[in-house]
């Protein structure tokens, strides 16, 4: 028995966006064949980190779909990039802020003021350690290895050393 469509415009259903533009595919495409060309064709599963590196440069975070492709070029199960990617905190598993602003509380920078120094960018970007909103991502994180000039902070993975509130002022202005 034939099944009349109902009258009307016919709608195709929505497909889902693309993760890469033409451009971001290629860059992909050509990345993963350069990391990949590092290791053994049987230990391809090495050359995660760069890839999940690859992936975050892309898009500016590492989402799900990103992770399957990168499961799928490695010949491991998503479940597997996924471990790795939630071990590391400089993966984002959730898409952050224009600015991800890392504030170093470990021990060196915490008795140059570190814990101040959070308040005082918690107070002034209307946000807690841990959250984000489509600006700013601001975080506590461990020694970044500056302890020689504490306190410090990283935007971007860009470092700031030896900060006082005004030069903390300073770098705030200059993220439009
Ligand atoms: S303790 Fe802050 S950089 Fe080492």
């Amino acid at each position: 028995m034939l099944t009349r469509l109902p009258s009307g415009p016919y709608e195709a259903p929505a497909m889902a966006e693309p993760l890469f533009t033409p451009e971001e595919q290629k860059k992909f495409d050509a990345g993963i064949a350069e990391i990949l060309s590092h290791y053994p064709s049987d230990r391809k599963s090495a050359g995660m980190l760069p890839a999940l590196r690859l992936l975050q440069d892309l898009k500016g975070w590492c989402p799900p779909e990103g992770m399957r492709l990168v499961a799928k070029h490695l010949e491991v199960t998503p479940e597997r990039v996924y471990e790795v990617a939630s071990f590391y905190v400089m993966y984002h598993l959730k898409k952050p802020g224009k600015y991800v602003i890392d504030v170093c509380t470990n021990l060196s920078c915490a008795l140059w003021g570190a814990e101040k120094m959070l308040a005082y960018l918690e107070d002034r970007l209307g946000l807690k350690a841990g959250e984000a909103n489509e600006k700013y991502t601001l975080r506590e994180t461990e020694c970044l290895a500056s302890c020689g000039t504490a306190p410090c902070l990283q935007v971007n993975e860009e470092h700031h050393e030896s900060l006082t509130k005004a030069k903390l002022d300073d770098v705030l202005a200059k993220l439009a």
